[in-house]
């Protein structure tokens, strides 16, 4: 097959959701439908229950069972379908981010019977950032729901995004009936008892007398319904979905695999294919010659004997090739990876080459950290993997002095890693480690004991957030670090960040200096 017909097949996506809505169920019926597994119950879900959150066997366990469900690749009807999978407990809601940078769009889950939640926001807020394409799946109708006019209402108001539906479902929880597909016109009747795909019945005309024998007194309910989505909602373009501007909402059940073809086979029809990515110095297109791509996530092995890691590249432009000697941007040095893996479901195995929008598995010993670009020869960066700020801080403390090197490494590597962020006190030289939840303080704690054979102790410090500044007056941001050198402190990158205690602080120091600007992403 030709490169660019390699390309425009592709379809890399995520699957997000506040936990609990079904991503999980609705991944793997997709995988069902790919043939990339067979029975249901397969892909062990790589949530951390919240029940779990202390247990650290639990914690190893689900990282064994995430790398092999973190990306998931297989051929549907001519497609090469890649779904990258996000953790769903909110502590690692950074790993969530990385992940949404190297997808070309996302399907959000949505609990019927709950409506939009607080994790969804905030995901659709990254989204909207990079103006990723989303499709709403409503799930769960076999479930009491919320009205469906209600659900997009709030989908548009919370999300901040247009709405077209191109599913309709008709009634939900005991009478649900089944959901009638607006893009192809076919109504599909819902069985609870069987939980295969059923062949829908095709009702190419909604005015089809047939359709009183289906659904009863519902079609006239129906019909109504129907005439006001289209006069409510402006038909779906494509190009507006494209741009971020509009979402198409598909409602069904994961569970009993119900509207999940329906959405797939639109989905496949209407996602784009692998997008531009912008680095520091030009766009880089897919089908560009030279072969670039990035490493935006970067997995520990479990095996504690064996240090190696996993890091993720997402390929970005031209062929991949195994053996072949590429650029490592930051080490400024030619490197061959001559054992790269593809994530075909559950099987990971070697291939000889790769596509832009596929990601591959490259085992590292080290070289590699968040945010790396690989490429041909030329020498870009990708942009677009920020740090937020982080919600919780404390010092960290050796807890052995006898381990000092090995503590110093562990930081280093699980920092390279995304585990969580690390600051270096411009006033003291402490060590701080900012989260976004206590369960990554508790991962680290475990994983620098039982890989690196390193003690530490988190102490106490209250900060506010932390704050990369920017000035083009280079003067005033002298002068603001001579004033505020107390509340300094320095990133992984070297790079200046404010840390004040409270939000008045950070007010009086904005009042201050109106010249500096004060970002809570690393990348403005
Ligand atoms: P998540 O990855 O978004 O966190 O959600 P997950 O798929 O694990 O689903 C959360 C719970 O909701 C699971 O039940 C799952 O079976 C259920 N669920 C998912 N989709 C549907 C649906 O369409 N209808 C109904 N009725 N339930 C659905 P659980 O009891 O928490 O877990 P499990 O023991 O069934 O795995």
């Amino acid at each position: 097959m030709k490169f660019l017909e390699e390309i425009k097949r592709r379809r890399t996506f995520g699957i997000v959701s506040h936990p609990d809505a079904g991503k999980t169920t609705l991944t793997e019926k997709l995988l069902l439908f790919g043939g990339a597994i067979h029975v249901a119950g397969a892909v062990k879900s790589n949530k951390i229950k919240k029940s779990a959150t202390s247990d650290f066997m639990e914690i190893e366990r689900q990282r064994g069972i995430s790398v092999a469900t973190s990306v998931m690749g297989f051929e549907y009807d001519g497609y090469k379908v890649n779904i990258l999978d996000t953790p769903g407990h909110q502590d690692f809601q950074e790993d969530t981010f990385r992940t949404l940078t190297a997808v070309d769009s996302v399907i959000i889950v949505i609990d019927s019977a709950k409506g939009v939640e607080p994790q969804t926001e905030k995901l659709m807020n990254v989204c909207r950032m990079r103006k990723t394409p989303v499709i709403v799946f409503i799930n769960k109708l076999d479930r009491p729901a919320l009205d469906p006019f209600s659900l997009l209402d709030e989908i548009e108001e919370q999300l901040k995004i247009n709405v077209r539906p191109l599913s309709w479902p008709i009634n939900s929880g005991q009478n649900f009936k089944g959901v009638y597909n607006i893009f192809n016109h076919n109504l599909k009747l819902f069985d609870p008892d069987i939980q295969r795909i059923k062949n829908g019945i095709l009702l190419e005309d909604i005015e089809d007398p047939d359709l009183l024998n289906h659904i009863g007194e519902d079609a006239d309910t129906l019909r109504e319904e129907l005439e006001l989505v289209d006069a409510v909602y402006p038909q779906f373009d494509r190009d507006e979905y494209l741009k971020g501007d509009l979402a198409p909402v598909f409602y069904g059940s994961a569970l009993y695999n119900f509207g999940v073809e329906e959405m797939l086979n639109v989905f496949l029809k209407i996602a784009p294919s692998p997008q531009p990515s912008v680095t520091i110095e030009r766009t880089v297109y897919p089908d560009e010659e030279a072969f670039s791509g990035f490493v935006f996530k970067i997995h520990a092995n479990i095996d504690p004997n064996h240090r190696s890691r996993i890091a993720f590249v997402k390929i970005c432009s031209g062929r991949f090739e195994r053996n072949k000697f590429y650029n490592h941007v930051r080490l400024g040095k030619n490197i061959r990876i001559s054992s790269p893996t593809a994530f075909m479901a559950e099987q990971k195995e070697i291939i000889e080459e790769a596509y832009p929008g596929d990601i591959i598995g490259v085992p590292d010993n080290g070289s590699f950290i968040i945010g790396d670009t690989i490429t041909d020869g030329e020498n870009i960066h990708f942009k677009g993997l920020p740090s937020f700020s982080p919600e919780l801080f404390r010092y960290i403390e050796n807890g052995d002095p006898m381990k000092y090197k090995q503590l110093n490494k562990g930081i280093d590597q699980l920092m390279d890693e995304g585990v969580a962020q690390l600051f270096v006190s411009q006033f003291n030289g402490r060590k701080i480690i900012g989260t976004v939840g206590q369960l990554q303080f508790e991962v680290i704690q475990f994983r620098l004991e039982h890989e690196y054979g390193a003690k530490c102790r988190f102490e106490p410090l209250q900060l506010y957030k932390a704050c990369w500044i920017e000035s083009d007056n280079i003067e005033v941001l002298t002068e603001f670090k001579k004033r505020k050198y107390q509340k300094m402190a320095k990133d992984k990158r070297d790079r200046d960040v404010f840390m004040p205690d409270t939000a008045f602080m950070l007010q009086i120091a904005r009042e201050e200096f109106k010249d500096i600007k004060f970002h809570f992403t690393s990348e403005f």
